[in-house]
């Protein structure tokens, strides 16, 4: 009998890889209010406890920590860090222990929402000001809880390990599937913030496997532990290695969509506001009722009103929108 963990929605993806539903799809998509070349998938609402693109990559890690035995998850990410509220909120629920290493932030109402909503949990916090510290605090905290006999295991910062990009490979079978259905066109372009790149690097894979001729488009919000094109490709192959060890049969060779990570919308620095991104998260709220946050989507969402505002010549344009339903204090953006 198939055991439950098994999870072979998609035949390419057919691995034999623990899998734990958080979430259920498919996401809806809809057409951007007044741009009918743009298109939107909300990934806010995917997920029980808490939304946006951290849950499809837990689906994968989690599920291999249980299985592996492990009782303690010690994983990292920004003071603010919704990957650390996922991870909070999910592997708590599944009776895991759960540290954090919090790298310290410019600090606002969002950021002590995430931390206040980390610790909520029952997660425990330790916060670093630097990335090497934030090596060490992680190396502290796995030893302790291992000398303490709590089987930890490190997830990576935001959960972009190989494993983690699954939930973006087959999030874009999802999308494959709603082509086929005539509930959007064929994308030309993908467009989504790249913070620790699992996102873009499952999309990047999944795309090519799924067989649709979308390019991949990254906007850069996190410049303390960079993601560009190599390493986002890197991660991507590490992935598909993944999957064909778990015995999927993928096409020789690793298919993977284009892909560009763009500096543009960056601004000053992760965490950093710009005066585009905060006019931008109001202007996608008008237009699509999504609320995005101010570290990640509300650059993603200036991006988008620049190349919306181009009438997008190339071919439709979709905007992966990957924050949880709530995740802003909408009067700070
Ligand atoms: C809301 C949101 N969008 C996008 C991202 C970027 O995803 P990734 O870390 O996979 O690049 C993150 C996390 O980093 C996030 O929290």
């Amino acid at each position: 009998m198939t055991p439950p963990y098994l999870h072979v929605r998609y035949p390419t993806a057919a691995a034999r890889l623990p899998f734990r539903q958080l979430g259920s799809g498919p996401t809806p998509v809809r057409r951007l209010a007044g741009s009918p070349q743009v298109w939107v998938k909300d990934d806010s609402g995917y997920g029980t406890i808490y939304g946006g693109n951290k849950v499809r990559k837990l689906e994968w890690t989690l599920a291999d920590l249980l299985e592996r035995g492990r009782r303690t998850v010690v994983t990292a990410g920004g003071t603010g860090s919704h990957h650390a509220v996922a991870v909070a909120r999910y592997a708590t629920a599944a009776d895991l222990r759960v540290s954090i290493v919090a790298l310290e932030q410019p600090y606002d109402d969002h950021v002590a929402g995430q931390l206040a909503a980390v610790l909520a949990a029952g997660a425990r916090v330790r916060r670093v000001r630097t990335v090497p510290g934030g090596y060490v605090a992680a190396a502290s905290l796995l030893a302790e809880a291992a000398v303490k006999g709590q089987r930890p295991a490190l997830l990576p910062i935001g959960g972009s390990s190989p494993r983690g990009c699954l939930g973006y490979v087959e999030a874009a079978f999802e999308l494959a599937a709603q082509v086929a259905e005539d509930e959007l066109p064929v994308p030309r372009r993908v467009l989504l913030p790249v913070g620790s790149g699992g996102t873009a690097a499952g999309l990047a894979l999944g795309l090519a496997l799924a067989g649709l001729p979308t390019e991949v488009v990254g906007v850069l919000v996190n410049d303390r532990t960079p993601m560009g094109q190599t390493q986002v490709r890197r991660l991507a192959t590490a992935a598909a290695r993944l999957l064909r060890r778990a015995g999927a049969a993928l096409p020789d060779g690793t298919p993977l969509a284009p892909l560009t990570v763009r500096r543009d919308w960056l601004g000053p620095g992760y965490g950093v506001a710009t005066a585009d991104s905060a006019s931008a998260a109001a202007w996608l709220a008008e237009h699509t009722g999504l609320v995005a946050e101010p570290v990640y989507t509300a650059k993603a969402a200036a991006a988008l009103r620049a190349l919306a505002a181009d009438g997008t010549p190339d071919g439709p344009l979709l905007y992966w929108h990957t924050a949880d339903r709530g995740a802003a204090p909408r009067s700070r953006l």
